[in-house]
């Protein structure tokens, strides 16, 4: 049994060959049927001849629609015309499951195509993209496995919030009320004083109402935390690790990215170091081409796109005001009114692919920030206590891995970067 790719070879030509998938598209004229056959490896054209199989063969042939499971046994050759510029000409074809009706056909809306999730999954470009974010994850595995990183598992059922409480999913958790978690950074934290560099891919939980093409109720979070690494180093972290995730995705796929009309060439460029832009510096930039913010703005989808949509290499943005971000964020001694915190931001107008930051290390700072907020100190007791044992200078960030297969596979929307995305809309299928 051959795999696609390895059938669509000089090297096979004229041999016979046995592959097995499933049907792409199929058309029967006169004693022929053009079966296109598709697997995990790529498609390939197959033609059935009355009289080259068995009668029942050929019928099976005719009968068997779109998604048909089969195996096709045949000799190769060489055809300009057919995808990949070899077919399989065959002289058996098996059935194992006929499909009948596939209810996807070639123009489809949105809507469709999402609840019919389950079978959309197997379409070309949800298969490049799956491929892609398993290379980028390998990628990104293995810089922290040479880095000498542990990956540890937190929680997901958490008891408070560790980023926005306004974003928070509740469970029934026996007879209290529990969270989903937002981030593993709590949790990693207090593991850097065992394992000193730590990370963690979980599920991410944000119940945000808004409907954007960014965002997702459910994604999936790589973090990581050390122990010992001020801002500056968190950053090189984050250009290193991403390079590398890019840099593997190109050499595993560069027929999916290109398949998503991703240039392998513009991510193969991508090395460190990122530039690092200061907020202020971001809000005069953003000014400048006219949009309407000051000190103190946010940056949201729209200024995110202005500050990136020409650039091909992802970029830092640095320092923002202390009320734009989490209580528990080091101060800038440099410019107390900011926090020694990133935002990274994808090129391309894609927008926000991580954020880290360095971690306060005085609870005084972190009690008056909480109260600010009017949080409840008592859920916080326990994160505080990290401070009081031991504290180290320490840094983390979290990265949306949906948000960088967003960008590298210029998806038009993030629900595409996952096989089921969860939104406000929808939990089916
Ligand atoms: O910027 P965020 O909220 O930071 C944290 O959660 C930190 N506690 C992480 C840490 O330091 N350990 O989220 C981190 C990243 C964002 O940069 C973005 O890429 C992604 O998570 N993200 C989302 N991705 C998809 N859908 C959403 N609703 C997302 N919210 C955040
Ligand atoms: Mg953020």
């Amino acid at each position: 049994m051959l795999s696609v790719k390895q059938a669509l070879s000089k090297d096979q030509v004229g041999k016979i060959v046995q592959v097995r998938g499933w049907i792409y598209r199929t058309r029967s004229s006169g004693g022929i049927v053009f079966a296109v056959l598709r697997d995990v490896s790529g498609i390939i054209q197959t033609t059935v001849k009355k009289g080259a199989v068995s009668e029942k063969d050929f019928d099976d042939a005719q009968k068997a629609g779109i998604e048909s499971s089969v195996m096709i046994e045949g000799e190769v050759a060489e055809d300009k015309r057919a995808p990949g510029g070899y077919e399989i000409r065959a002289t058996k074809f098996q059935v194992y499951g006929f499909s009948d009706g596939f209810p996807i056909t070639e123009y489809q809306s949105t809507e469709l195509l999402l609840d019919l999730r389950h079978l959309w999954i197997r379409s070309r470009e949800q298969t490049a993209v799956a491929k892609v974010k398993a290379s980028l994850l390998r990628g990104a595995r293995e810089w922290f496995h040479d880095n000498e990183y542990v990956e540890v598992t937190p929680p997901i059922i958490t008891g408070v919030a560790a980023e926005e409480s306004t974003t928070l999913f509740q469970v029934k958790y026996f007879d209290r009320i529990a969270y989903l978690s937002q981030s593993a950074q709590f949790y990693l934290e207090s593991l850097i004083y065992s394992l000193d560099k730590v990370y963690s891919l979980t599920p991410s939980f944000r119940a945000e109402k808004s409907r954007t093409p960014r965002h997702l109720a459910e994604y999936w979070h790589l973090e990581m935390e050390a122990a010992w690494l001020e801002n500056e180093d968190n950053m090189k972290v984050q250009e290193q690790l991403i390079t590398s995730m890019l840099h593997n995705a190109v050499k595993e796929c560069p027929e999916e990215l290109t398949f998503m009309k991703r240039d392998p060439a513009t991510l193969k460029k991508i090395e460190p170091p990122f530039e690092r832009m200061n907020y202020q510096e971001a809000m005069e930039t953003l000014q400048k081409k006219g949009l309407d913010v000051s000190w103190g703005s946010d940056l949201g989808a729209i200024e995110e796109r202005a500050l990136t949509q020409d650039r091909l290499v992802p970029m830092f943005v640095v320092n923002y005001p202390k009320e734009l971000k989490p209580f528990y964020m080091k101060e800038n001694p440099e410019d107390t009114r900011t926090y020694k915190n990133s935002d990274l931001l994808a090129p391309e107008g894609y927008g926000e692919i991580v954020g880290g930051s360095e971690r306060e290390t005085d609870n005084e700072l972190m009690l008056e920030r909480l109260r600010d907020k009017g949080e409840s100190i008592e859920n916080y007791k326990w994160y505080l206590d990290l401070r009081k044992y031991g504290s180290v200078p320490h840094s983390g960030f979290g990265l949306g891995l949906e948000r960088i297969v967003t960008w590298v596979c210029k998806l038009d929307h993030i629900r595409d970067s996952i096989p089921y995305p969860r939104t406000v809309a929808r939990v089916y299928p």
